[in-house]
């Protein structure tokens, strides 16, 4: 069996429910249920005994300890993270406790759990961390795009606590020989993506008749990833990736901000026409985000080489079935904008707007 940390999160539950759907192997589930998880998105495993939640901090030694001693898995998939740049921004205490700390309690445990396996377990044994493309910085226009050895750069106080992560996690294997693996991803999208983030943001505001807010100019880029390509790239690195290296995962899409708004704008056109006009309509430029990387785009060969691994969505497929499914799935949006989301929206937003019409 496995243990997933975050996996009541955006990409965390898609991996879960990949997970049950493709192989017998239980998941014990260690999510602290912040604003940024919700027990609804795996619903569809109640009753399910290959799944056993856990409400808890990946930040407590004790109960990480217990629940490695307890169920004894095989491996540890760690998405546990705050993860939003821009809440980072505005607080980076929270950004500091779990996604530095929270990972040090992990590696921590999982090494003295590891140390006390017979050998055979402990030649199987992983810990795979899943971190992020930002941790590389931002690129040019015409550079290459970030691979493996690409410096790390990072820019947010969000980026700066992943690179952390990462360095933690390597230093436990070059140091303690910690049998891990390390995934940097790009931007994912998909089912169940939190609506602070762009995309799910720009389809629940269209609907309600909101603004579209791009921050700057909107020609910041960013590569696009259908969130079960990802799920399908951590599984195979987990089965077949080489102790100690790191994968970078991508998918070919590079896009910027206003091409993403105005596509999701012509899909909702097309799916859920407004009475007059386009949706495109709702676009409003607002004050950009401090700091702002202006390009991210990942060279994802090693993992296609390696391990065989490539997307499947292009991002016209990708984009049309995330649409699709939040159209289907208005009470989960509706469920999860609740008043801590909309204080959220309000300390993000209201600055910007002021911002952007002082500067018109
Ligand atoms: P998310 O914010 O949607 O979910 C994070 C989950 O972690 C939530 O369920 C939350 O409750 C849980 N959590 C937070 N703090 C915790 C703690 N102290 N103890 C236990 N659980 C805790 O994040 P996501 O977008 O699903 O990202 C998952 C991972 O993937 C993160 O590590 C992130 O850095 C990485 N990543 C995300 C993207 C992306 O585009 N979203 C891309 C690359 C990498
Ligand atoms: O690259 C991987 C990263 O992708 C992950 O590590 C992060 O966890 C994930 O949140 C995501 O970070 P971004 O900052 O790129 O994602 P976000 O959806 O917040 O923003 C995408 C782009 O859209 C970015 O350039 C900022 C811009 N943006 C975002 C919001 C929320 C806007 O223009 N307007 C908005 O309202």
């Amino acid at each position: 069996m496995i243990i997933v940390t975050g996996g009541a999160g955006f990409i965390g539950s898609n991996f879960v429910l990949d997970w049950l759907a493709t192989c017998e192997e239980p998941v014990v589930n260690l999510d602290r249920l912040t604003y940024a998880g919700n027990l609804s998105n795996l619903r569809s495993l109640e009753g399910d005994s290959r799944h056993h939640f856990v409400q808890g901090d990946i930040c407590d030694a004790g109960l990480v300890a217990d629940l490695l001693s307890t169920w004894k898995p095989r491996a540890i998939v760690h998405f546990a993270a705050e993860s939003h740049v821009d809440r980072s921004i505005h607080g980076p205490a929270d950004f500091i406790r779990t996604n530095i700390n929270g990972t040090f309690t992990l590696l921590e445990a999982a090494r003295a759990y590891w140390n006390g396996l017979g050998e055979t377990e402990r030649a199987g044994f992983r810990f795979l961390h899943v971190s992020t493309d930002e941790v590389y910085g931002t690129l040019g226009p015409d550079d290459a795009p970030f691979s493996e050895t690409t410096a790390y750069a990072p820019n947010s106080p969000y980026s700066a606590t992943k690179a952390a992560s990462d360095h933690l996690v390597r230093s436990y294997h070059h140091t303690y020989g910690l049998p891990t693996l390390t995934t940097n991803c790009s931007n994912n999208y998909g089912p169940y993506h939190f609506p602070e983030k762009l995309i799910p943001l720009v389809i629940a505001n269209a609907r309600a008749g909101k603004p579209l807010p791009i921050y700057g100019d909107g020609q910041q880029v960013r590569d696009w990833l259908y969130v079960r390509d990802h799920c399908a790239a951590i599984r195979q690195v987990l089965a077949g990736g080489r102790l100690g290296e790191t994968y970078n995962i991508g998918g070919w899409n590079e896009k910027a901000n206003l091409e993403v708004v105005t596509r999701l704008c012509d899909i909702l056109d097309e799916l859920d026409p407004k009475e007059q006009g386009s949706y495109r309509d709702q676009i409003t430029f607002v004050a950009d985000r401090p700091g702002h990387d202006r390009r991210y785009a990942i060279d994802a060969r090693k993992i296609e080489r390696e391990l065989g691994w490539k997307p499947v969505e292009t991002f016209d497929s990708g984009i049309r079935k995330t649409v699709e499914w939040y159209l289907a799935n208005q009470d989960w949006v509706r469920n999860v904008q609740s008043g801590d989301y909309l204080k959220w929206i309000d300390k993000n937003y209201a600055v910007r707007d002021s911002a952007a019409e002082a500067a018109q």
